[in-house]
């Protein structure tokens, strides 16, 4: 019998990729230097069995549509929006993803940005390699503490609970907007659940965790933005499409918000020039996940969830 054809888009992690060669698949890894082309995908994905696909991939109708054989799509990401998940599921192919693992990884990044924009790590860093740094003195790049700081979930997920834990015991009062209800955040944290009006006119810090969907496109309209709070942080390391980016810009231009950290863009890998040029943001490339143990498991999480859609078993992790 032929063996089972497995086509991963990006040398990811070997973890997962291990997995599957012990399993007897047939294992082929995108050897490009580049991220795949959409033509190049198309070709590779005929004779799959199961496919590891990256965020970056946009797996769309005439992706899903070349794909003969292909039982599983296991995206080596949390996000799936790069999927045509409701497509995939008429055509019979499950599509899975790696929550969890990346949890820690996202919090203390997350966490990584709150306290860079606070404390102006930028501003500072710049000083020091530009050698203009003269000595101590007691107005220099003055920032804000933590404790007793109103920290603002937006989304109460496992990224946005873990936030919250920690910003917990940097002494923060935590309030959360969710569709749903989350007892342990309440019981564990006091975290008080609000109205989106009211997280955004009230927080000092918002950190933003929730997927990105149709409904949570530019959930941070113009309207929202502008009631925030002029000393208040706000941290992406979500999707950048779900805040209004443009007029972000226009706030931060006009200090009417203290600093923003951002890890997601809208139209990412481009970033808007004119973030570039401002001095109130910490910005970063999409590093949320990036430590060796979360790649790690999510190689292992994306392997494992293909072995067993392709063993007949349930998937570990499914979306759709
Ligand atoms: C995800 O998994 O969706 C993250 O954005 C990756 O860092």
């Amino acid at each position: 019998m032929d063996k089972k054809k497995i086509f991963i888009t990006y040398n990811i992690p070997e973890a997962g990729i291990k997995l599957l060669l012990k399993k007897g698949y047939d294992v082929e890894v995108y050897s490009g230097k580049k991220l795949i082309s959409k033509s190049e995908l198309i070709k590779k994905v005929k004779n799959a069995d199961g496919i590891i696909t990256l965020l970056t991939d946009k797996i769309d109708k005439q992706v899903i549509d070349a794909m003969q054989r292909c039982k599983v799509i296991a995206n080596y990401a949390a996000g799936y929006n790069n999927i045509d998940i409701e497509y995939a599921k008429a055509k019979g192919i499950i599509v899975t993803n790696t929550p969890d693992v990346l949890t820690d990884s996202t919090a203390d990044l997350t966490m990584s940005l709150v306290l860079a924009c606070m404390r102006q790590f930028n501003e500072g860093e710049k000083l020091m390699r530009s050698n203009k740094f003269q000595g101590w003195r007691p107005k220099l790049l003055l920032g804000y503490e933590l404790k007793n700081k109103i920290f603002g979930i937006l989304g109460m997920g496992r990224i946005g609970f873990a936030v919250a834990k920690r910003a917990y015991a940097f002494g923060c009062k935590i309030i959360y907007y969710s569709s749903k209800r989350h007892t342990d955040a309440e019981q564990l944290l006091k975290a008080k659940r609000v109205s989106l009006h009211t997280l955004v006119r009230e927080s000092d810090i918002i950190s933003l965790h929730v997927p990105l969907m149709e409904k949570t496109k530019k959930l941070l309209n113009k309207k929202l933005l502008s009631q925030m709070k002029n000393t208040s942080v706000l941290i992406n390391t979500a999707r950048g499409e779900v805040i209004d980016e443009e007029y972000l810009i226009s706030l931060l231009k006009k200090k009417k918000i203290f600093a923003a950290g951002f890890d997601v863009y809208e139209n990412e890998p481009k970033v808007n020039p004119e973030l570039l040029k401002l001095e109130n943001v910490v910005l970063l490339p999409h590093l949320g996940s990036a430590t060796h143990e979360a790649r790690n498991a999510m190689s292992e999480l994306a392997a494992k969830n293909i072995i067993a859609v392709l063993s007949g078993r349930k998937s570990l992790t499914p979306v759709n």
